[in-house]
């Protein structure tokens, strides 16, 4: 759960309400469980984020909220309630596609970053890549074709034996990894689409994990080396399709996006890539990589400036392409 307050590039607050404790006993989201966790905090967590911001309702010029796609129970929290204070408040409410505000999160961190671009969005859910136009709805250019590289990152690391979310504890453990360790599969690098998939790998990472399992305990070492020759393999396909989709569409921009674009081994490999390419790579702050409200408000606000917004009947959606909005 979250909410921000933001003045055209600015953000002026941003709470973060994270419901790790709620779901760590899982090992990942249990829908009613977020959903029950949202009504509980959304009204502290706006009413927080206002106070931070130094602004009171009477002053906003607009209500931007997520839409979709996403668990529809915690959406609707979160709509209802952004629909009851744009009413009383007498200010438009607009709905935000949860990707078009990962997106805007790179356009809020580096002014730099104009249309035409590649938006390459890594998270939980989504691995796309995307031609940004400044007119008119993201063009998809690829995707995966199963399980999203975030969601990855976390079947392996519960494979591996580590806390939840799983992609910081991956990350974490392949410090002290060699990535050279175990030689896994690069998915969908020799295919010429720019599409992706990533169980096969997941289950890769199974087997190795079995095989050890089955010889004994799995070593400290054993997890080091699995976790970052896993990540080796599963950062290598974006920055491949990646290069491989800027030359294809003649760009010359590139934003990376989403919960995995704080892995810092993607970061160091686009950054590499850009500098023997020569182009420009955009990775919002830490805090903007992974869900947060001040996308949703920089999104919600630049439609707002076209004059598009919502009313009374805005929905949500649990699936939907981004150029649904
Ligand atoms: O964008 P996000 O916060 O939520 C979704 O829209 O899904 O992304 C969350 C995902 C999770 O799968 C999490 O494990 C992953 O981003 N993630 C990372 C890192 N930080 C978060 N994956 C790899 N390395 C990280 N440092
Ligand atoms: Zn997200």
């Amino acid at each position: 759960m979250a909410a921000a307050v933001v003045r055209g590039r600015e953000i002026l607050a941003s709470v973060v309400h994270a419901q790790i404790e709620v779901h760590a006993p899982y090992g990942g989201v249990v829908p009613e469980l977020a959903s029950r966790d949202h009504v509980r905090w959304v009204s502290q967590v706006v009413g927080e984020a206002l106070r931070c911001a130094n602004v009171t309702p009477a002053q906003l010029g607009g209500v931007a909220v997520t839409a979709g796609p996403g668990l529809v129970g915690s959406l609707l929290v979160g709509l209802c309630f952004g629909k009851a204070l744009a009413m009383r408040q007498g200010v438009p409410v607009v709905g935000v596609h949860h990707v078009a505000g990962h997106l805007a999160s790179a356009e809020l961190a580096d002014e730099r970053l104009a249309a035409p671009y590649l938006g390459l969005v890594v998270s939980g859910g989504h691995t796309a890549l995307y031609r940004i136009e400044a007119d008119g709805p993201p063009a998809l250019l690829g995707e995966t074709l199963d399980d999203a590289v975030g969601e990855a990152f976390d079947k392996v690391a519960k494979l591996l034996g580590l806390s939840y979310p799983g992609g910081p504890a991956v990350a974490r453990e392949a410090e002290a990894g060699d990535e050279r360790a175990i030689a896994f599969p690069r998915p969908m690098l020799g295919e010429p689409n720019l599409d992706f998939s990533y169980s096969g790998l997941k289950t890769a990472v199974a087997l190795q994990v079995e095989k050890r399992r089955a010889a004994g305990a799995l070593a400290a070492r054993d997890v080091a080396d699995l976790a970052a020759s896993f990540q080796a393999a599963a950062t290598d396909v974006l920055v491949t399709k990646a290069r491989r989709a800027l030359r294809r569409e003649g760009l010359g921009r590139l934003a990376v996006v989403g919960g995995v674009a704080a892995n810092q081994r993607l970061r160091r490999e686009i950054e590499a890539a850009a500098r023997a390419d020569r182009f420009l790579a955009v990775f919002p702050p830490l805090a903007l990589c992974t869900d947060n409200a001040a996308m949703i408000a920089a999104a919600g606000a630049r439609l707002l400036l076209r004059g598009e917004f919502d009313g009374a009947g805005l929905g949500t959606f649990a699936r939907a392409p981004v150029h649904a909005r």
